[in-house]
């Protein structure tokens, strides 16, 4: 784990860069959405909800979007590059609290249980990853390319009881992780993801918190670390935690621990990522569009 420190001059590289922000019109896409125009970029917000008045400026705009929807999604995309011309960075942020946790004994007239909802997984996970496949599609055609920032969560790593919601960041991880060694540098995108604990957001707002003694930080501080994997061409294939404004990077360590864990002394079986690419040249199996 390594702690992350960022200077303002660490962001500056993002100036005339133009970033797409799902979920931008509040909470920690909000933030993220005003300090990349204070490092002079160009931000789309695609929400359901508009711009909060007074967020409204120069270089800032918004397309109404739903995530959920494949159509909404790939307009938006349009959208942006009518504006733009084209896209350097995506953050797929839209997301919600939990809603079910499987447990509830939700039954319909015989007494039969009734599949659970299913909606916090469509919106944080599987939104998540159309949003990636449209960024991935649009900054492949782009020769400078760009970066994907993923919003996961301490509960993408951490045990949180909130089954949909942990269950949709574990998600996010693992498509950061499965896509790493597939796009950089085959292709010119960097995919990082953001891990943030206990934050003021309409998520889970701070009189909330403070009413059950729980420590949080502010947007903001999220924010800087979403800006920073942006700006940053070092930065690929990293989860940056924050927890009470602290940033570590932490998907080296957990990658550490990992192989630690399954390998312990003994010598390598394999290297996992060769053997995968072998496979990959080898087959299909990896998915070539095809139904099976
Ligand atoms: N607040 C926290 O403690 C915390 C911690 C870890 C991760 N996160 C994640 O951060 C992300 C942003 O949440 P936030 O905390 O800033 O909350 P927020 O409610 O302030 O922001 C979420 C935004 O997503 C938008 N959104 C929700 N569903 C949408 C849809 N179907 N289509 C388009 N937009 C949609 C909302 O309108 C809102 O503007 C979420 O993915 C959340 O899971 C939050």
């Amino acid at each position: 784990m390594t702690d992350v420190k960022i200077n303002d001059s660490d962001l500056g590289s993002i100036r005339d860069h133009v970033v797409f922000i799902t979920g931008g019109a509040s909470g920690i896409g909000l933030a993220t959405a005003l300090l990349c125009i204070k490092n002079g970029a160009k931000v789309v917000v695609g929400d359901r909800n508009p711009l909060p008045a007074d967020a409204v400026q120069r270089n800032l705009s918004y397309v109404s979007l739903d995530v959920t929807s494949w159509e909404s999604l790939s307009a938006a995309f349009k959208e942006v590059l009518k504006q733009h011309g084209r896209v350097d960075h995506v953050f797929a942020n839209a997301g919600v609290g939990p809603k079910t946790n499987l447990l509830e004994d939700n039954v319909d007239e015989n007494g039969d249980l009734l599949e659970p909802s299913h909606h916090v997984l469509d919106i944080n996970l599987k939104s998540v990853m159309n949003t990636t496949a449209l960024a991935c599609h649009h900054l492949k055609k782009s020769p400078q390319g760009g970066s994907v920032v993923l919003i996961g969560s301490a509960s993408s790593f951490q045990v949180f009881p909130a089954v949909d919601y942990s269950t949709s960041k574990h998600g996010v991880l693992g498509l950061m992780r499965s896509l790493t060694t597939l796009l950089y540098p085959k292709f010119p995108i960097r995919i990082n993801a953001l891990a943030p604990s206990w934050t003021s957001t309409s998520i889970i707002p701070g009189d909330f918190m403070n009413a059950l003694g729980i420590p949080f930080q502010g947007p903001e501080t999220v924010a800087r670390s979403a800006v920073l994997l942006m700006a940053d061409p070092s930065r690929h294939g990293q989860v940056i935690y924050s927890e009470e404004g602290q940033l570590l990077e932490i998907e080296e360590g957990l990658r550490a621990a990992a192989r630690n864990l399954v390998q312990g002394d003994r010598e390598p079986i394999a290297n996992t990522v060769d053997k995968m690419r072998q496979a990959q040249e080898a087959a299909s199996f990896f998915g070539d569009g095809a139904e099976n």
